[in-house]
């Protein structure tokens, strides 16, 4: 049974484990429906306390047998663990618990996909395997013994001795239980090697379901690339002879760090050009490489609590982009990052699930896995750099890793050896990690005697428990343009840490115009009263490529938010500009793409719910649909013009160069097609002999209106492949229109198809029907009422799944009345559900507090 009151849980209440351990051996018995696990344990009171109280988490557990020293004895037991009497002295706890994998449907602690068992631990997880000290500030080596009759066993560390029916791991680096991990199946693997710089010989192996080995040499590609730069860049080397890799089907998110034995959900490993798209490629690479990278940020130092969160998550997030910066354009993976944490850091921090990137208290410890954690919290380490230079960046890691290896830290440790290392006082710096919300940055200027002076003033709204935010410092990157184009002063970091501040730039012969927040090099909001021909300017000659495509974003911005407000018609400056600059053969065609991207509809309700007015999504859908309209109009000829110029001859590479080609090429295809009726979508998907080509062309036909066919086509050609389908059910509900959208994916979830048990599966549903939403947010409430109604069945058998997509109502307060009581009837609809889990009353109860 569940908890009727959801306890909370608070920083402030931190205390250590009163016993540490030594050693921890586990024998895994496996059976479908009854797995015994056997735990011998080595523990001896913790030096550093004198809290003297056994409790070991357990959830769900069948207790055989309990001994301490060899006698047997009898724990006290609730649903949240065990406490009993235990010398003070080191002693040995053994325990025989049995599981029910097979039963478990919430994808977390040990369980079965595809008939394989796999086990997810992070956060919470392990405690439904055995009884132990479930938190990660305690730490050990673990050595397994599996028993069962797959015919692959796999656990952390190194391989042990092995035999018909066993296989034993060792783990010789001691960590917490969340990285613990086990599977076992019928796998197979696509093997591989690396040399470390220091010689040390590493297996690598990408194991998957007979059938999808040919999906696996671009993960394990990827994988040696970030072995290499992590060497390379941050100095850290691989510390185990094995590295595993398994893709499951069945997974909550897309992957696991778990020591020398990561496991992703399928969708983040497997690719082939027929079956994977370029982006979903990219995102491979970028995955392969963050849980890679948690090797030594977040595996050899860890987190000493879960409120550290953002401690192995930001920095790993921060690492993974500078990987992929490197690996492909710096500008466009830049400007990619931005794009997301405006739609969804941004969003966050301006509702009611608005939190720190280091939360002070939490019910759910699942539902703070949350772009404020992971991409804010990637910010923050970026800001750091910019403020004591790469040099210092550099420096103060290597310090962290050496000072902190082993242990588990906290992001006081963490801002101390940045102190360390420069000298500076970052006590303010860390208030962004304490504080909530989006600072805005309103920025002013005045011009006189060839002096230039750039006036600052930064203001945070509240958030939910956070009235007063006291300033900030932020690094604000800016450069000065002259009025020819050239630059005049190159990109200075400018350091604000007042309330209020000015900077002056003198020697000037003209009024520059200024290129703010280079690089984005803060997350903020910037405020400045400027006009389009400035915009246009900057479109045309920032040497900032993050402002330039900022400039085009703005413009855009600006023109349909006229069109929303008086009806204004497509704002002619900015279909000059866009023309002219993607038609521009000395750019990057990745860079063009990007460029020719609309702001979406959710940031179009958001920009206008901040300036005091309420959205409404159908006409937010329509001002975007006329808008794309009119630019096909002014991009008559250019755009089959760019389709024809950026076709890619040669054979398919996933690179960044190509997938920049195809992605210019199929922005001009849905141009085009606005233009031809989809002539030309229709003999792509046709002749396609790649996703990214075939998936392009189907969803340029369904937005037309003309791809009933083609998605027919497509289901038959693709119906037994998960990966593939997952994507027809996504594409068909994100280009129905409005007034069809919540119908469509009502009869898709009655598909033969459809399933709740696989997140993917659910999430190209209903994760669909929320990614567009002037159909969702139709005014007949249906959207609204569907999604209630699956996440309310859902919730029994996948409490986080469910729990993350409830945030899609987060946003309810922006619209009209009429939708706000639509939607808060479905918030207590859900809030009134018997039995509903922890994650979901968090959930839906901080969402319906606002
Ligand atoms: N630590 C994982 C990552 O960021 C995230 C993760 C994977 C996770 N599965 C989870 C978090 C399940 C919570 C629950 O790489
Ligand atoms: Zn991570």
């Amino acid at each position: 049974m569940r908890d009727a009151a959801p306890q909370t849980i608070h920083l402030t209440d931190y205390s250590p484990f009163g016993y540490r351990i030594d050693k921890v051996a586990l024998t895994f018995r496996l059976a479908p429906h009854a797995t015994r696990v056997i735990s011998h344990i080595e523990f001896r009171p913790n030096p550093d306390t004198a809290d003297r109280r056994f409790f070991l988490h357990g959830e769900g557990l069948r207790l055989i047998s309990a001994m301490i020293d060899g006698q047997p004895v009898t724990p006290e037991i609730t649903p949240e663990g065990l406490t009993c009497t235990v010398p003070d002295a080191p002693f040995v706890w053994q325990a025989e618990v049995e599981i029910d994998p097979a039963a478990n449907t919430a994808l977390e602690g040990l369980y079965m996909s595809s008939g394989m068992y796999c086990t997810q631990c992070e956060a919470e997880g392990f405690r439904k395997i055995t009884y132990y000290p479930d938190r990660p500030d305690v730490m050990a080596p673990f050595d397994v013994r599996i028993e069962g009759d797959a015919k692959v066993l796999l656990s952390n560390g190194n391989p042990g001795a092995t035999g018909p029916g066993f296989a034993e791991w060792h783990d010789p680096w001691p960590k917490p239980a969340y990285l613990f991990a086990l599977v076992a199946g019928d796998l197979v693997a696509h093997p591989g090697e690396f040399t470390t710089r220091s010689g040390r010989k590493v297996a690598l192996n990408i194991w998957v379901r007979p059938g999808d080995e040919g999906k696996c040499a671009f993960a394990l590609e990827s994988l040696k690339k970030a072995m290499a730069w992590d060497e390379q860049v941050y100095g850290r080397e691989y510390d185990l002879d094995i590295f595993n890799i398994v893709a499951v089907d069945d997974f909550n998110m897309g992957a696991m760090e778990n020591k020398g034995l990561n496991i992703f959900n399928s969708a983040a490993v497997l690719a082939s050009p027929e079956t994977a798209t370029d982006a979903n490629f990219e995102r491979i690479e970028s995955i392969i490489a963050h849980e890679y990278f948690h090797n030594w940020t977040g595996n050899r130092i860890t987190c000493r609590d879960w409120f550290q969160l953002c401690l192995k998550e930001g920095l790993t997030v921060f690492r993974d982009a500078q990987f992929t910066a490197d690996m492909r354009s710096a500008a466009v993976k830049r400007i990619a990052d931005v794009i997301t944490l405006r739609a969804r850091q941004f969003r966050e921090d301006a509702g009611p699930l608005a939190h720190p990137v280091r939360p002070a208290s939490f019910v759910e410890i699942n539902n703070f896995y949350t772009a404020t954690v992971y991409e804010k919290g990637a910010e923050l380490i970026g800001m750091l750099k910019t403020l004591v230079g790469d040099e210092d960046y550099y420096r103060a890691l290597d310090l962290y890793f050496t000072r902190h290896d082993g242990d588990a830290a906290t992001v006081e440790d963490w801002l101390k050896v940045f102190e360390d290392t420069t000298g500076r006082d970052l006590s303010q710096f860390k208030r962004w990690y304490t504080d909530a919300g989006t600072p805005r940055l309103t920025v002013t200027e005045d011009w006189k005697d060839g002096r230039y002076t750039l006036h600052f003033e930064q203001k945070t709204p509240p958030t939910p428990g956070q009235d007063e935010k006291p300033p900030r410092v932020i690094p604000i990157a800016v450069g000065l343009l002259g009025p020819n184009g050239d630059e005049v002063v190159e990109t200075t970091v400018l350091e604000m840490t007042e309330a209020r501040q000015s900077f002056t730039f003198d020697g000037l012969g003209a009024r520059p115009v200024p290129s703010i927040l280079r690089g984005f090099s803060a997350p903020v909001i910037v405020e400045r009263e400027t006009d389009d021909a400035e915009r246009a300017f900057l479109l045309a000659h920032d040497t900032d490529p993050f402002n330039r495509w900022e400039a085009g974003r703005a413009l855009a911005r600006s023109g349909l938010l006229a069109t929303l407000r008086k009806g204004a018609a497509p704002d002619q400056r900015y279909l000059d500009a866009i023309t002219r600059l993607t038609g521009d053969e000395t750019l990057d065609p990745a860079f063009r793409a990007l460029a020719l991207g609309l702001p979406g509809e959710d940031e179009l309700a958001h920009a206008l719910h901040e300036a005091g007015e309420t959205p409404d999504p159908q006409a937010i859908w329509e001002a975007l649909e006329g808008l794309r309209d009119a630019r096909a109009e002014a991009m008559k000829t250019l755009a089959p013009t760019l389709f024809a110029r950026h076709q890619v001859t040669a054979s398919y590479s996933p690179d960044a160069e190509q997938s920049g080609s195809r992605a210019l090429a199929n922005a001009a295809l849905a141009i085009l097609t606005r233009l031809d009726g989809g002539a030309a979508a229709a003999d792509q998907f046709a002749s396609a002999d790649n996703m990214t080509l075939q998936l392009s062309a189907l969803s340029c036909l369904l937005r037309a209106g003309t791809g009933d066919e083609a998605a027919q086509a497509f289901y038959d050609q693709w119906r037994g492949d998960r990966l593939v389908l997952d994507k027809w059910f996504t594409l068909q509900i994100v280009n129905a229109r409005p007034d069809e959208a919540a119908a469509l994916t009502e009869a898709l979830t009655v598909h033969p198809d459809f399933t709740m048990k696989n997140p993917n599966r659910f999430r190209a549903a209903l994760g669909a029907l929320a990614a567009n939403p002037a159909g969702f947010h139709h005014a007949s409430g249906k959207g609204y009422a569907l999604l209630a109604d699956w996440l309310i069945r859902l919730d029994p058998l996948n409490p986080q799944t469910a729990a993350r997509m409830c945030t899609t109502f987060e946003t309810w307060r922006r619209y009209d009345k009429g939708r706000q009581n639509l939607i808060a009837a479905q918030l207590d609809r859900i809030l009134a559900t018997p039995g509903l889990s922890r994650d979901m009353t968090e959930i839906a109860g901080r969402i319906r507090a606002v």
